[in-house]
């Protein structure tokens, strides 16, 4: 017998990208390969991009770079780019780099073993008719974890003045609630216990329901929280103007619903929320809050923010500040505004970019010391934790909270899998402490 091809992956960027890299490895399984964590191994390696912000997409670049010796060496070793720089920069990226042999966009790729075989073209970024997880395989039933991402929802349709989202993932389309079933409880059959549902726009989602009704996301959830076995239940990323009063009111009375929402907002200031076209105004946000609040009291809010979005002054900077100092987040990533090609936002005058990284700086010790308290109020507390792995001392498991901080537990007997009460003892930087309740 021949020895299995092997598929070396690395993924950048969000949780989607993850997601789609597992679908990949499962068509390029279909085909012969097999996964290796050993790139020197590989006959194939495939770059799964990020094209949020201009550092994310140049990665793929320098890692391209490094490639080209091992190419040289080994002249059958086929590079694929896929993801959202292959999206966005289709030919050029071949053109660049000629060394890479597909580039296949997020659209396509149940393509991607036709193409590795060679009956395909070698640069695809169409957004084809039919729906790619028709024809990509049903994951495999050898992966055993106890948490699992399942996307619902893609692409978007709000088209904020600075993100690319809109053009490499697409309009917003949602999958059909049966296909959404069928793969969760086959998720929750293989021992999967917690279910993160995916999307750009994921409080977006809608379709039609077995009921012959229109279902907004939160029936979505209501549903997907009936399965048997099934735990837990967590979704990102939302907008603010897609949290219908059902979803809030899902986080209130859905048990398996986790007390965690990324909810970004970008900046406080409404003339900079304005000129980044968000379609909310700070004031709505944090009345948005207070409802969410008001339905699931303990809830952990996390955001995203940029600095030195094009046109923001002090006052507005301080607006972003007062905004944070209002709501309190558990944690949040801020960003500093980085112009992306073909977005609106991109043709705008810039701030300096010292002051874009002294306001960056300002938001994330504000953000970090919020973080810092946010866990220090779980000290103390009894939370279910989820065990995801060993932890590095002997005996230890880790495992993340209802609110999804990782929590290391001294805990020999336990298996990985098991959802256990844990009392909080210590918070580190990034992680808890706690011994079993
Ligand atoms: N510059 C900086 N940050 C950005 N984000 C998206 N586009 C840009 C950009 N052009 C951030 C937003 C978004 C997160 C995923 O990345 O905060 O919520
Ligand atoms: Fe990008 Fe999110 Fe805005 Fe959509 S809602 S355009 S994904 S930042």
């Amino acid at each position: 017998m021949a020895e299995p091809k092997k598929l070396f992956i690395k993924t950048y960027g969000c949780q989607m990208n993850v997601y789609d890299s597992a679908r990949m490895a499962e068509a390029m399984g279909a085909d012969g390969y097999v996964l290796t964590e050993d790139q020197a191994q590989a006959d194939m390696v495939l770059l799964n991009t990020c094209h949020i912000r201009e550092k994310a997409a140049e990665k793929l670049y320098s890692d391209l770079g490094r490639l080209k010796p091992v190419k040289a060496e080994k002249p059958d070793l086929k590079i694929a780019v896929a993801g959202c720089v292959a999206q966005a920069e289709g030919e050029e990226i071949v053109n660049r780099m000629p060394l890479v042999d597909l580039v296949v966009g997020p659209q396509s790729y149940h393509k991607l073993p036709a193409m590795a075989r060679g009956e395909g073209p070698r640069v695809l970024t169409e957004f084809p008719e039919e729906d790619k997880f028709d024809h990509l395989p049903k994951a495999r039933a050898t992966r055993r974890a106890p948490t699992a991402f399942l996307t619902v929802q893609e692409g978007c349709d709000k088209f904020c003045a600075f993100c690319v989202v809109p053009y490499t993932r697409g309009a917003e389309v949602s999958r059909p609630v049966d296909r959404i079933l069928a793969e969760a409880r086959d998720l929750v059959g293989r021992g999967v216990r917690e279910i993160t549902l995916l999307g750009q726009n994921v409080n977006g989602w809608h379709g039609a329901g077995p009921d012959g009704r229109e279902w907004q996301f939160g029936r979505l959830i209501r549903a997907i929280a009936e399965i048997d076995g099934l735990d837990r239940i967590r979704y990102t990323t939302s907008h603010p103007n897609d949290m219908t009063d059902d979803l809030i009111a899902a986080h209130g009375d859905e048990p398996k619903l986790m007390p965690y929402l990324h909810l970004p907002v970008q900046s406080g200031s409404d003339r900079v929320l304005k000129a980044m076209n968000r379609k909310h105004t700070a004031d709505a946000y944090l009345r948005l809050i207070d409802r969410i609040r008001a339905a699931r009291p303990d809830i952990m809010l996390t955001s995203d923010f940029i600095a030195g979005f094009p046109g923001e002054t002090d006052q507005d900077h301080r607006d972003t500040l007062r905004l944070i100092e209002a709501v309190g987040y558990g944690s949040a990533f801020s960003f500093k505004y980085s112009a992306r090609p073909g977005t609106p936002a991109a043709g705008r005058e810039e701030v300096p970019s010292e002051v874009a990284d002294a306001r960056l700086q300002e938001l994330q010790a504000l953000l970090s010391r919020q973080q810092k308290a946010a866990q220090q109020s779980m000290v103390g507390r009894r939370l279910g934790v989820l065990f995801e792995k060993k932890g590095r001392e002997a005996g230890q498991m880790v495992g993340k909270s209802d609110y999804l901080h990782s929590v290391f537990v001294a805990a020999p007997e336990a298996k990985i899998g098991e959802l256990v009460e844990v009392e909080i003892t210590h918070s580190a930087p990034n992680s808890l402490a706690g011994r079993l309740v």
